[in-house]
């Protein structure tokens, strides 16, 4: 589903260059949960951004579904990652004057579909992630938890096949973050392929696999 080889990628920094990705080899499965962790620094995100279509590598070639992403115009690659992927981050990154139902419904405005399928394709995620009842409350109203739900199912509601998560336990308890890996691993199980970054020990079980990242090379 996702192919890396030898992805670099440098960033300017002061007068000398940083290469926060060096020499990248991977190949994630469909349907495979797979973690990523290593130090603060590590290139953890950029690795992340790079597998979202949304920070083009210096070097290497990086394939979603045998598809050469960078190799697509940016409104090409805009539309892919709407089709192909769906983000969930640490902070959640909800619109917090809109509904929850209205957040599930952001990434359909763009889809094409008629208004009730939307309706019902948000609805549906809502209920994947336990939601449904809370529709028209505002984020703010919600547990850091729920909000991570409703992350989660705007990221669901287009059906993408490929789900990056970064940090999204960060900043939840920990037992609301076992609920959260919780369904990202059942996510797995229905056939969606799944990259999390993680720094919590805790969560490794969840994961099929693990990579470990330092100084922007997979190490393990
Ligand atoms: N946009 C950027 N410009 C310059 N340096 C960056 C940028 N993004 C990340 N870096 C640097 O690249 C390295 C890897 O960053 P990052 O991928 O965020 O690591 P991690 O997520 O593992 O903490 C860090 O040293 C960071 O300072
Ligand atoms: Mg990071």
């Amino acid at each position: 589903m996702i192919e890396l080889q030898a992805v670099g990628k440098v960033y300017p920094d002061g007068k000398e260059l940083f290469w926060a990705l060096r020499g990248v080899e991977l190949q994630v499965e469909a349907g495979e949960f797979l973690m990523v962790v290593g130090p603060s620094g590590s290139g953890k995100s950029t690795l992340l951004s790079v597998i979202g279509g949304l920070n083009p590598p210096d070097e290497g070639s990086t394939r979603i579904d045998d598809i050469p992403i960078y190799d697509l115009s940016q409104e090409q690659r805009a539309e892919f990652r709407g089709d192909y992927l769906g983000f969930v981050f640490q902070d959640f990154q909800l619109l917090t004057h809109l509904t929850v139902l209205e957040n599930v419904l952001l990434p359909l405005t763009v889809s094409g579909w008629d208004r009730v399928r939307q309706r019902r394709k948000a609805e549906e995620a809502l209920e994947r992630v336990g939601l449904l009842g809370k529709a028209r409350r505002l984020p703010n109203l919600l547990s850091g938890g729920e909000r991570q739900r409703v992350a989660i199912a705007r990221a669901l509601v287009r059906e993408a096949p490929i789900i990056l998560a970064d940090e999204p336990t960060g900043n939840l308890d920990s037992q609301t973050g076992w609920e959260v890996m919780e369904l990202f691993r059942d996510l797995a199980r229905e056939g969606a392929t799944l990259i999390v970054v993680t720094h919590n020990p805790e969560n490794f079980r969840f994961a099929d696999r693990i990579l470990y990242m330092r100084d922007g090379r997979v190490v393990k």
